[in-house]
């Protein structure tokens, strides 16, 4: 239980109904907002206060804050999906507090107790059900706390706010192919040992953002990152954790080791691999390898991973020297079984036996 007391001032005019559903119709990803926000207020001396759910609207800030100079700024992403009886549920989302508690210490930003994060995402998708799309879409819920002590100096700042917003989603890449082709940023990395590369911090996405579109510009969707050390290690794309699956049915995944998001997806999939007797390794994989065995047949599949892309196949590979496709260039069986296994949990259309599901109501 929380022991902040949240206020409620409930929307004196949400939106109608009508209008709602055209906005649900097709709501692409991240553009289409709930009608509500959690705000929870942090300052050295008092600690965390002043919990809110009010109506969602713009948040005037001072030009001096310190997050819009030093970017002192950590966020989260997890779903609320519609049940078939109409109730909400959440995938894991104690493991997103707990991130977010370890980005915030990274950053030299003060922890949110697990349970005022619990309660903040909850008390958000409770006031804000409605805005759960039905079939394949989910409410994405963005938690963030930012640096807003008004001092140009740099050092960690005295005051924070977090908040919650919410937004209608379908399907995070546009391209409906059924599979997304991947750039391979070879002049630009993300993180470096000893960086933020763990944390889940707006910096982090700031500086993917260049190499993100060069992808573009190359015609691929995400951009892949390799090591900032060597060059050579394959870590994972902009926004997701990435898996490949070998010809004797084995499959592998970067290691953690501080320049990687811990994903929460990845975490989950290892698991339900394992379940499933598939023989999977927390393993280095270069590039050169990559190419080498996506040649050779070795090679039979490889997807990224993410709250936003849940499983989405890798089906071409494109660097400055060519490029290369992985199996027929779609999406394979492994990967398939693997994106259903985990969805039919994350929607409550499979048994749940690790209690990953969190019933909102
Ligand atoms: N890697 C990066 C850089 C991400 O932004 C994300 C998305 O949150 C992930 C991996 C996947 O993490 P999760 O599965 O917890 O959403
Ligand atoms: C997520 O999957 O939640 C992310 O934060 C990644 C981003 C590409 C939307």
């Amino acid at each position: 239980m929380s022991k902040l007391k949240f206020l409620r001032h409930p929307h004196p005019s949400p939106t109608p109904a009508d209008k709602r559903a055209a906005l649900l119709a097709n709501p692409g990803f991240g553009r289409v907002f709930s009608d509500h926000m959690v705000t929870i207020r942090y300052s050295e001396g008092k600690g965390w206060h002043d919990a809110r759910i009010e109506p969602r609207r713009p948040i005037e800030m001072d030009p001096a804050s310190a997050v819009l100079h030093y970017a002192q700024e950590v966020f989260e992403g997890l779903k609320a999906y519609k049940t078939a009886d109409g109730g909400a549920t959440m995938f894991r989302p104690r493991e997103n507090a707990r991130r977010f508690q370890q980005s915030a210490e990274r950053l030299a930003m003060p922890v949110l107790p697990e349970q005022d994060f619990l309660e903040a995402i909850d008390q958000l998708v409770g006031i804000d059900r409605d805005w759960i799309p039905d079939g394949d879409g989910s409410l994405y819920i963005r938690p963030f706390m930012f640096a807003n002590e008004v001092f140009l100096g740099v050092k960690p700042s005295s005051e924070y706010l977090f908040i919650v917003i919410a937004s209608s989603v379908g399907s995070y890449f546009k391209s409906g192919a059924d599979a997304v082709s991947v750039w391979v940023s070879q002049e630009y990395t993300r993180a470096a040992p000893g960086g933020t590369g763990a944390a889940k911090c707006g910096g982090n996405y700031a500086a993917s953002l260049f190499a993100q579109a060069e992808a573009t510009r190359h015609g691929c969707d995400q951009v892949v990152f390799l090591d900032a050390a060597e060059r050579k290690w394959v870590e994972e794309l902009g926004g997701m954790n990435v898996f490949f699956v070998f010809n004797d049915g084995s499959m592998s995944t970067p290691p953690l080791g501080g320049t990687i998001l811990p994903g929460i997806t990845r975490s989950s999939l290892l698991t339900l691999a394992k379940d499933k007797g598939i023989a999977v390794r927390e393993e280095r994989y270069s590039y050169d390898q990559w190419k080498t065995d996506a040649h050779s047949g070795k090679l039979r599949e490889a997807f990224a991973c993410g709250t936003a892309a849940v499983v989405t196949p890798i089906g071409t590979v494109r660097a400055p020297e060519g490029e290369f496709k992985i199996g027929n260039g779609g999406s394979g069986a492994r990967t398939e079984e693997l994106k259903t296994a985990l969805v039919d949990i994350q929607r409550s259309r499979a048994a749940d036996p690790h209690k990953w599901v969190h019933k909102v109501f």
